[in-house]
């Protein structure tokens, strides 16, 4: 039968390719484009001269950025306070991409390189089976005819060169990378200690909490850009030189293990920072409170977890949603030696805040004596708390 393997032109695909295919498979590659660097034609050739049956490019770069990073701007998506979730974010589009090229090739399976300590395994396969719950999975890094073969390393390679794979070499980066639009897990970014010394100014325009417009300056010359997929390009381009975005953090997976990863999400690191600024301005108390404590931590998770296609996800989306209807405005930031600072912030639309209502010499609607009753009111339990406590003796 045939099988759809998830190739990246690397070591370890390569030799699962290889492997799927003396195993009596058949087998089409499947590459997504979600904005990674990659010489995609290299990769392609590569597959076809392993053996590959044919090997299918997706381009799925718009539907990550507005499916995916665009609800995680919107609620301010973050992982245990540090990780934007990079990875995470364009697992479910990756995984669309796959089932819809297995069912079109007629694909009874699909086979992915995630190895079985993983986050991706998990996120990967729990979207196949939600997309098409009878679809077959090949996980050749969870069975056992494949990894006491293929123990470590050095097998890899001497079954390389044994059947012809070519390998570029990579002994010095002997760590998992994955690259996206919003993220990657190695250096590109400038080192912030020899980023540029001028700053580097720019304004976010959002809809909805959705950046709609990003204006900045180069060459002296003021410009803007509108797609959705520029936009993340542009923010990624200031960010990058300006050293923006950078992690090092130990995170806890899904099953339960410690892992350290560096991290790099230029351009989301600012178009989130910009937002959260924004949603001070215009955001009503309440809603803010509530979409804080309950709605960004558990999308989030189940975002990192890869319960994205799932009812709590549709049920978390539609109030993030509704939670940003006046989330209208621009935020003007600086990037500047590995940070990125708000410089101010306004909104044509939303009027809630007022400089004289909370400002020290100007009465508003209300006197001063009128909030003597509030505080009065407001202290009726706490009084009765602190007598109880001083007559029980405790501090
Ligand atoms: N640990 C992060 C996550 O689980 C990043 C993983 C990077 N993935 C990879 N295959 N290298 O989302
Ligand atoms: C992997 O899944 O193989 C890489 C690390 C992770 O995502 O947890």
């Amino acid at each position: 039968g045939k099988v759809c393997l998830a190739y990246s032109g690397g070591l370890d695909t390569s030799c699962i390719l290889k492997y799927l295919i003396e195993e009596g498979y058949e087998v089409v590659c499947f590459m997504a484009d979600v904005g990674q660097e990659e010489d995609f034609e290299a990769a392609r050739e590569k597959a076809l001269k392993c053996g590959a049956l044919k090997c299918e490019i997706v381009d799925i770069r718009r539907e990550f950025i507005e499916e995916l990073c665009f609800p995680a701007i919107a609620c301010n998506a973050v992982y245990e306070n540090v990780y934007l979730l990079g990875t995470s974010l364009a697992r479910p589009v990756i995984a669309r991409a796959q089932i819809a090229v297995a069912q079109r090739e007629g694909c009874f399976a699909v086979s992915h390189g995630c190895t079985g300590k993983g986050n991706d395994q998990v996120r990967f396969e729990l979207a196949f089976y939600a997309l098409q719950p009878n679809i077959k999975v090949i996980a050749p890094w969870r069975d056992p005819v494949f990894y006491e073969r293929f123990a470590g390393r050095n097998d890899l390679l001497a079954y390389a060169a044994e059947k012809g794979i070519p390998v570029t070499s990579t002994k010095s980066k002997p760590w998992s990378m994955d690259e996206n639009l919003a993220h990657c897990s190695y250096e590109l970014t400038q080192d912030p200690l020899s980023a540029p010394d001028q700053p580097e100014d720019f304004t976010i325009y959002f809809e909805k909490g959705i950046p709609v417009k990003l204006e900045f300056t180069e060459n002296g010359q003021k410009k803007s850009v509108t797609d959705s997929v520029d936009v993340f390009l542009t923010a990624n381009a200031i960010a990058r030189r300006n050293g923006v975005g950078r992690i090092d953090i130990v995170e806890n997976r899904f099953i339960g293990i410690k892992s350290r990863g560096c991290y790099e999400t230029p351009g989301l690191t600012c178009l989130r920072a910009a937002h959260i600024d924004l949603e001070g301005l215009v955001m009503d108390r309440e809603v803010r409170a509530l979409r804080d404590s309950f709605v960004t931590f558990n999308y989030s998770k189940l975002l990192y977890n890869g319960m994205y296609f799932s009812p709590e996800r549709e049920f978390l989306e539609s109030s993030i949603t509704a939670s940003q209807k006046s989330v209208n405005g621009q935020v003007r930031c600086r990037a500047y030696k590995g940070s990125v600072s708000v410089l101010g912030r306004s909104s044509e639309t939303e009027k809630l805040y007022d400089m004289t209502e909370s400002s020290m010499d100007e009465i508003g609607d209300f006197s001063p004596a009128e909030t003597t009753g509030f505080i009065n009111v407001s202290a009726i339990r706490l009084k009765k708390y602190g007598q109880m406590k001083a007559a029980a003796g405790e501090k």
